[in-house]
């Protein structure tokens, strides 16, 4: 087999971002260890204002991760059993597992091909069939903003709330309004490989509504607004305040990293057009306003085959997602079956996700699609 690349190129690689932050990393990581207060605190506030703003919301509040921030919000709601939640099938397991852990039954509808996301259109349907439907759940899949205008008046005619999924989109825009200001609530993560990654779990709540702010505050504490009274049962979900402390940090570098990930996608599409390579990159719609890619996912034709040749060519690919949530066995007692969603169940074949980090630098891009167009020649 003939290597056309000569250095690894992983399909993440924290450790060169590290190395720009590290000095400045440590001595808030110290800073903190001094203080001895690790629970809440400073660090986390001044995140919490932060993040809502740069957001666009009035609101944010801290917890210990992506996963806890969909559960915590679906708690907020008061859901009943047996309510339905509405969702796409074609996300990471948390969205699905969130409504699950909330009592409520995860009901799916398909995604559109170019964007990933959640299809209105299936949302209308689905609506009309299942009148326990309580909740829609988008997905701001790897960086683009689902189409939050039309899905979010279903959501009004129906009486129902929208809680962002924006774990994968945060500075992400939908016509110029940013993921976490959309819907009624908004979760966001701060897992290591997003766009802006702590050093371990982390995640955060964005709201406009002080009633919802309130509440979820509480939520994250045991349901306690007021030291060892609670007015809710809650969980103890609370953002760690030194990885707030470092992701106050990072946070000054995220546009400049996201403006990275975005010139890397528009170098991926030049090169792959001009190469001609047989694969189709994403495009963002043009609601999308502002796509972050936190994954650059190409659909492409035998990519089983093309994520072993790349491996082999030192080049680090995933797949986001093998396998939809209506098919995962945990929820075969949900009664879907192949075939039910068969956009998500295409694209579980085809895509594959591909270097996109800022680190990156153009001649990599190029070698990544001259070896794509290797495979293929
Ligand atoms: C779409 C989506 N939802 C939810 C989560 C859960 O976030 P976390 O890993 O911080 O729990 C993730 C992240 O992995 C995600 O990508």
């Amino acid at each position: 087999m003939n290597r056309v690349i000569e250095k690894p190129i992983p399909l993440l690689d924290l450790r060169a971002q590290h190395r720009q932050i590290r000095d400045e990393v440590l001595a808030e990581v110290i800073r903190v260890i001094d203080s001895q207060k690790f629970i809440m605190g400073e660090d986390v506030e001044k995140l919490e204002r932060e993040i809502a703003a740069y957001s666009g919301a009035r609101f944010g509040i801290g917890c210990a991760s992506g996963s806890d921030a969909l559960y915590l919000a679906l708690l907020a709601l008061d859901l009943q059993p047996g309510d339905q939640v509405l969702t796409a099938p074609y996300t990471f397991f948390a969205t699905a597992g969130a409504i699950h852990r909330a009592g409520a039954i995860p009901v799916f509808a398909d995604i559109q091909a170019d964007t990933f996301n959640i299809d209105v259109s299936r949302v209308a349907e689905t609506l009309t069939t299942h009148p326990k439907i309580k909740a829609i759940v988008p997905i701001h899949l790897f960086g683009g903003c689902a189409d939050m205008e039309p899905l979010c008046g279903l959501a009004r005619e129906r009486g129902i709330p929208v809680v962002e999924d924006a774990a994968q989109s945060i500075g992400s825009e939908y016509q110029g309004r940013r993921a976490g200001s959309i819907g009624d609530i908004a979760c966001f993560s701060f897992f290591p490989s997003k766009n802006l990654g702590g050093y371990g779990d982390g995640g955060m709540l964005t709201t406009n509504d002080a009633s919802l702010g309130e509440r979820l505050a509480a939520l994250r504490l045991h349901g306690s607004r007021r030291k060892y009274y609670h007015d809710w049962v809650g969980i103890n979900s609370r953002l760690d305040a030194l990885q707030a402390a470092v992701l106050r940090v990072k946070f000054r570098y995220l546009d400049s990293w996201t403006e990275g990930r975005q010139r890397n996608a528009t170098l991926y599409r030049e090169f792959l057009a001009a190469l001609g390579v047989p694969v189709t990159p994403p495009v963002p719609a043009p609601y999308q306003t502002r796509h972050i890619y936190n994954q650059f996912s190409i659909l492409c034709p035998r990519r089983d085959q093309l994520q072993a040749y790349l491996k082999e060519n030192g080049i680090g690919t995933e797949i986001y997602y093998p396998l939809p949530l209506h098919l995962q066995a945990c929820f075969a007692g949900l009664g879907y079956k192949p075939g039910d969603f068969p956009v998500s169940e295409r694209l579980a074949g085809e895509a594959l996700a591909l270097p996109i980090h800022s680190e990156l630098a153009p001649h990599q891009i190029e070698q990544i699609c001259r070896t794509l167009k290797a495979f293929y020649a």
